[in-house]
């Protein structure tokens, strides 16, 4: 038997604008996945693709245990956490003696797969390593760490990455003139915000024009706008959508002092928030059991 876990994620700045060649910040979160394996020759049937995929990749057969602090469908990584964390119990159990680095990749093939050709490497890279992750062009470098302190809103709205990924292609397409702007400020911002990581105050203002971009993009909703200004209200430094949008989550950073108050601010609303930090950790095994 082997049980790995693996982190959540939030996207910090640029997303979106990452389909577009422009850099991205994520971050791996404390809440995590944990996922047992256990080698046994007739296993009872799974019901996750991402699990079957990966037994099938990998050609080994065994018994799957899960327990998540992370709500699925919300943006944050649950899926590339479930699947890196599977991996690694599978490589453990079995002897495999998979890399770190072969985890992300094989994780990201079979997200892909699963979710028909679309899926986002940023996720799979950022739950195995851990840290804060600058994404360029083709390439992903870790940032120095920094301790801030979130506040994540779950809006329980449901949304679908690969709706929304299409709207912003739609909108490109339609009008480059405006769309490739806002683009290129996101990107600007991006670069902005990677030079003050560790002076929240500035760091809170390019998340409050980030979000500003990303409404302009279309991909905001009622439902986030009220937690962003909820947040921003009970002493927030900034607050922005986080991922895709259109509903799931929006990320806000606070003072340390403040984080339970804006959290409370935020369930007062309906959604259900969760107080956050980084992990620096990325995939690691847990004791069985
Ligand atoms: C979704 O979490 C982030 C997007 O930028 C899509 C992607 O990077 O693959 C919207």
């Amino acid at each position: 038997m082997a049980t790995w876990s693996a982190p959540g994620k939030v996207f910090l700045f640029g997303e979106h604008a990452v389909v577009y060649g422009k850099p991205g910040v994520a971050m791996a979160i404390r809440p995590r996945v944990a996922v047992t394996v256990r080698r046994v020759k007739n296993p009872a049937p799974v019901r996750s693709p991402y699990i079957d995929e990966c037994f099938r990749s990998t050609g080994v057969q065994g018994s799957v245990y899960i327990r998540s602090q992370l709500p699925s469908s919300s943006g944050l990584g649950s899926s590339a956490a479930v699947t890196t964390a599977t991996l690694a119990a599978i490589s453990d159990e079995f002897g495999l003696g998979f890399t770190k680095d072969e985890i992300a990749e094989r994780a990201f093939a079979i997200e892909k797969k699963v979710q028909n050709g679309r899926a986002s490497p940023t996720d799979t890279y950022v739950t195995t390593f851990g840290g804060i992750v600058l994404i360029t062009k083709g390439s992903k470098r870790r940032l120095p760490p920094q301790s801030l302190h979130l506040v994540i809103g779950n809006t329980l709205v449901p949304h679908s990455t690969a709706k929304m990924v299409e709207h912003v292609a739609q909108m490109h397409q339609k009008h480059p003139a405006i769309v490739n702007p806002i683009m290129d400020s996101i990107g600007a911002v991006t670069t902005q915000a990677i030079k003050c990581m560790n002076k929240p105050q500035q760091l809170g203002h390019c998340m409050d024009v980030n979000n500003a971009l990303l409404e302009a993009l279309g991909v905001g909703h009622p439902a986030l706008s009220k937690l962003v200004l909820t947040a921003r209200a009970a002493g927030a430094f900034g607050a922005k959508v986080t991922g895709a949008g259109g509903g799931g989550c929006m990320v806000a950073l606070c003072p340390k002092h403040a984080k339970n108050w804006v959290a409370g601010a935020m369930d007062a609303t309906g959604a259900k928030s969760i107080i956050t930090t980084i992990d620096t950790t990325g995939i690691r095994k847990e004791k069985d059991g």
